[in-house]
């Protein structure tokens, strides 16, 4: 039976058997104002995830330091026995400060807690992805990632996490990663107006591997353009609409993960997996490109 979610296809991460839809959820909008919880309504955040499984999607990424630990809770609250099929991808690497702000967390013992944090907010014994979250949200930073990735790789064998992933991470860093363990994912920041990423998509679709753009709507600061508005009006859809669409067709290894706390935008947001850009529109969405970022050819 098609589902709203399955209208984009769906993507098998590379060397396993996992698939998933590559119309996903964010949970990051959850938790509240600033990522930081409790939200004021949790009734309502257990029926935009209830909704968005029922609708088909079987990908939602999360993380225990969204809150910190409540987007977990609420995820386990609204869906937990998970259905089958259902794969959650969560990241470590990062801690909430009391100021509300986002410090690394890069240690052993770091890494080793969040992940038994994450088990036992989402009520599993295995979790399903996990990624090493390294640099920050704009951009990547050279550090090797070679202690913690490996630290990761460790928990990994000792069958506490099925997959691995990266994000916030540069194309060295990535190959690191990669002599450690397999990696079946990358999660950085890229949106129609932000292509940095455009060489490393590519490279990724070549090798199978699965890329997860976050912010794919813009994010704290929501995408708006001109060009946006014009597709949009020339389609009946909305701008947020064309903004995943564009994604969908950027490349066949992008996955969406478009965080919202609203029915309504989901819905959206979901309905916008059977929307189809004809070339002139994609011609004419190149302008939105930041120029620093490629657009594309
Ligand atoms: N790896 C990392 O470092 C990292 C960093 C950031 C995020 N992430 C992940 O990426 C996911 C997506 O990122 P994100 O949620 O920060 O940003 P996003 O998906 O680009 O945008 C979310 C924002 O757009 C609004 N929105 C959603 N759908 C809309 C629609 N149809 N019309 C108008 N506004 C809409 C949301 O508000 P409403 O709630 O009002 O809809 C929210 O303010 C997160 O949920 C998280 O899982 C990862």
């Amino acid at each position: 039976m098609s589902t709203t979610a399955s209208l984009g296809g769906a993507f098998t991460l590379p060397k396993t058997s996992t698939s998933v839809q590559r119309m996903g959820y964010g949970a990051m909008q959850l938790a509240g104002h600033h990522v930081w919880g409790p939200p004021r309504d949790i009734d309502a955040a257990i029926a935009v995830l209830r909704e968005a499984v029922d609708a088909g999607v079987n990908h939602i990424d999360t993380s225990d330091f969204y809150g910190p630990h409540i987007t977990n809770q609420i995820i386990a609250r609204a869906l937990h026995p998970y259905p089958e099929g259902l794969v959650i991808v969560t990241k470590v690497g990062a801690r909430r400060a009391p100021d509300r702000s986002w410090p690394h967390a890069l240690s052993r013992q770091e890494l080793i807690d969040a992940i038994h944090d994450n088990l036992r907010n989402l009520g599993l014994e295995r979790l399903d992805v996990v990624n090493l979250r390294v640099g920050g949200f704009s951009s990547p930073t050279e550090a090797s990632i070679e202690a913690p990735f490996t630290v990761l790789a460790e928990l990994q064998r000792e069958g506490l996490i099925h997959h691995l992933g990266v994000s916030n991470v540069s194309p060295t860093q990535l190959a690191e990663a990669q002599s450690i363990a397999e990696v079946v994912c990358v999660q950085n920041f890229y949106n129609i107006a932000h292509r940095t990423d455009d060489v490393l998509i590519d490279d990724l679709a070549g090798q199978g591997i699965a890329y997860v753009p976050f912010f794919p709507l813009g994010g704290f600061t929501r995408l708006q353009s001109a060009e946006l508005d014009a597709a949009a009006a020339s389609i009946g859809a909305t701008p947020m609409q064309v903004a995943l669409a564009w994604l969908l067709q950027r490349s066949p290894n992008i996955l969406l993960i478009p965080g919202t706390s609203s029915l309504t935008h989901l819905r959206e947001n979901l309905a916008a997996a059977s929307l189809y850009l004809h070339p002139e529109i994609l011609t004419s969405l190149d302008a939105i490109a930041a120029p620093n970022s490629s657009p594309t050819t």
